[in-house]
């Protein structure tokens, strides 16, 4: 699967209410959510800790759409394989959490999975450069990753627009993915800069209603299209 246009949207299981998760993620899908999006913690890369490849089995059969996993840990090489055979999609990792950053990503694609590669605020786009073709999706990070709920850092959307102009300078066709604080008053000013994949925890599920969030989030962007 290749990006071949349109705009998906991705809750984050993160901020979903456990106790209730099946009937959760029944509702984002039901409202057209494309993808599911799992962030992995390991208490390292990021002060938090949170899902493994149970999250992954678990979701998985409770829908056929794509999963797409963000891992938040160091050596994410060790996960390749079993998250592979869990039924995650997409397998997105930090350049700053291997030494090989192009072995893992080909690594990834040899288990049959989407790779992608995440860059904190901090983290600039050069080190994405170096291994633009061999990319499926780039993540940009748009809040220091570690916790749902946080604000969007405004000066995301530039880098943003320099990722999008990447991708057309390279002729390259990964999905431009944005993630942290996207809500109603930010996901705009995303897709105008060049976003075309939007992970949304806080703003689906701590709203009154989810279903409707997803799709507001949806035509938010249709707007700016
Ligand atoms: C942040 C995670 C995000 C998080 C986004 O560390 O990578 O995926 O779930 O949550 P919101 O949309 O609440 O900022
Ligand atoms: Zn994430």
């Amino acid at each position: 699967m290749t990006n071949g246009g349109g705009i998906r949207i991705a809750p984050s299981v993160l901020s979903a209410d456990l106790a209730r998760l099946k009937e959760q993620i029944a509702q984002v899908l039901e409202a057209g959510a494309d993808w599911l999006h799992v962030d992995v913690m390991d208490g390292r890369f990021v002060p938090n800790i949170t899902f493994g490849a149970n999250m992954i089995e678990t979701l998985r059969k409770l829908t056929e759409k794509p999963i797409d996993v963000h891992l938040m840990v160091v050596e994410p090489e060790h996960y390749i394989e079993s998250f592979a055979d869990v039924g995650a999609s997409v397998f997105t990792f930090h350049p700053e959490a291997t030494i090989h950053v192009q072995r893992q990503l080909e690594a990834v694609k040899k288990q049959g999975m989407m790779a992608g590669l995440a860059l904190n605020p901090g983290t600039p786009l050069a080190l994405a450069e170096e291994v633009i073709r061999d990319l499926d999706l780039l993540l940009i990070m748009t809040v220091n990753p570690g916790f749902g709920g946080q604000s969007y850092l405004e000066g995301s959307n530039d880098k943003i627009r320099r990722a999008h102009t990447l991708r057309t300078t390279h002729d390259a066709r990964f999905f431009l993915e944005v993630d942290g604080g996207i809500a109603r008053q930010t996901i705009a000013a995303a897709h105008e800069a060049g976003a075309d994949t939007f992970v949304a925890g806080n703003a689906v599920f701590a709203a009154a209603d989810p279903a409707r969030e997803v799709q507001e989030l949806r035509r938010r962007c249709m707007v700016t299209a």
